[in-house]
């Protein structure tokens, strides 16, 4: 059989996703349960309510998979589940979702880091190319990844405290706009102009490390001084000023390490790589890198999904990984 038929189960945060993968690069299915509109009122995930609905859909969702793919459970080679990391309930879901069906069906079992998945949205996009770096920024992750191989991961640098998402998300509540934030301050922000000039930090000369928590206080304590002055800053100068200063430290950091590690491609992932000025600066800063191609996947395969869970799981298992029935999930697993 020349065919690689992987099944993909991804149930870390909010998304109830479950995908279809064909030799590790061709989508035939990708399904995504949003559960946004139930944690909207809570301005964030609120984990009991997310581990039930992923019980409600996790078996619509499995079907919809199979009929968008027209194939049976039979046909899969292997089936690959997020293991971590997460939130605990969640990703149980998803893991007893896995194993359920590899025992019923006898089919091999592998286990894929959450965040493995992400930079292998891009492999659905392109060849990879070694040795490359990943620029991952999500709601949970910013990290740069570095990799000479297939199933190698190096984190060369990653947030001292909150992660690039989440600085999104707490600025949007700050500005009244509704859970996931990241959205809408990107489109304000393209309304606006940069006017207020808030804290880039840089850390340590040649630190990939990132630290967002300073900006986002910065960013509160404009709003509340204006306040106390009577004054209100239009959302749309506050949103641009926020975002210039993230993805200033976001490229200028990927652009160094790029050069240092003198890698060969630079692989754009994570929910935050949705971010249209993010996706803009990013392309004219590696413009000028002649011999560095920068990818970035379609916005699909940004946010969390499935699909990368089975690319990233196709590899895996053609380097031999295989999980056993005592799977667990695992909340603080390491890449
Ligand atoms: O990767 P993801 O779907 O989930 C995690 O693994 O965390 O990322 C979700 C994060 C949220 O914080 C959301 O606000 C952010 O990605 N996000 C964005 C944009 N679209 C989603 N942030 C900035 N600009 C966007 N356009
Ligand atoms: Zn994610």
């Amino acid at each position: 059989k020349k065919e690689q038929l992987i099944l993909g189960i991804e149930t870390s945060c909010d998304e109830t996703a479950v995908a279809i993968v064909k030799n590790g690069k061709e989508i035939i299915a990708n399904v995504v349960a949003s559960q946004i509109e139930s944690h909207k009122r809570f301005g964030g995930v609120v984990p009991e309510i997310a581990s039930r609905h992923h019980v409600e859909q996790m078996t619509l969702v499995i079907e919809e998979a199979f009929r968008q793919a027209e194939i049976e459970i039979q046909d899969v080679d292997a089936i690959a589940v997020t293991e971590g990391p997460g939130l605990v309930g969640a990703l149980l879901i998803g893991v007893n979702a896995a194993k359920a069906l590899a025992f019923a069906h006898d089919i091999p079992l592998v286990s894929v880091h959450h965040i493995a998945g992400h930079i292998y949205a891009n492999r659905l996009v392109t060849e990879m190319d070694f040795p490359l770096l990943s620029l991952v920024v999500s709601g949970g992750h910013t990290e740069i990844v570095y990799m000479k191989e297939h199933g190698h991961f190096e984190v060369i640098g990653e947030t001292r405290d909150d992660a690039a998402g989440e600085a999104y998300d707490k600025v949007a509540r700050v500005l009244n706009l509704p859970y996931p934030g990241g959205p809408h301050i990107d489109r304000l922000a393209h309304e606006g102009t940069p006017e207020i000039d808030l804290p880039r930090a840089w850390l340590e000369p040649n630190s990939y490390d990132f630290s967002f928590s300073g900006l986002k206080s910065a960013v509160i304590n404009t709003v509340h001084n204006a306040e106390q002055r009577g004054e209100v800053i239009a959302p749309e100068t506050l949103a641009a000023s926020f975002q210039a200063s993230v993805i200033e430290v976001l490229v200028t950091k990927a652009v160094q390490a790029a050069k240092e590690y003198k890698v060969k491609q630079v692989l754009l992932a994570g929910g935050v790589a949705a971010n249209k000025g993010l996706r803009a600066k990013l392309t004219e800063a590696f413009s000028e890198l002649e011999d560095v191609q920068l990818v970035i996947p379609p916005l699909s395969l940004c946010t969390d999904n499935a699909a990368m869970i089975a690319a990233a799981g196709s590899i895996l298992f053609e380097k031999g990984k295989r999980a056993d029935l005592t799977l667990n999930g695992n909340p603080g697993l390491d890449i």
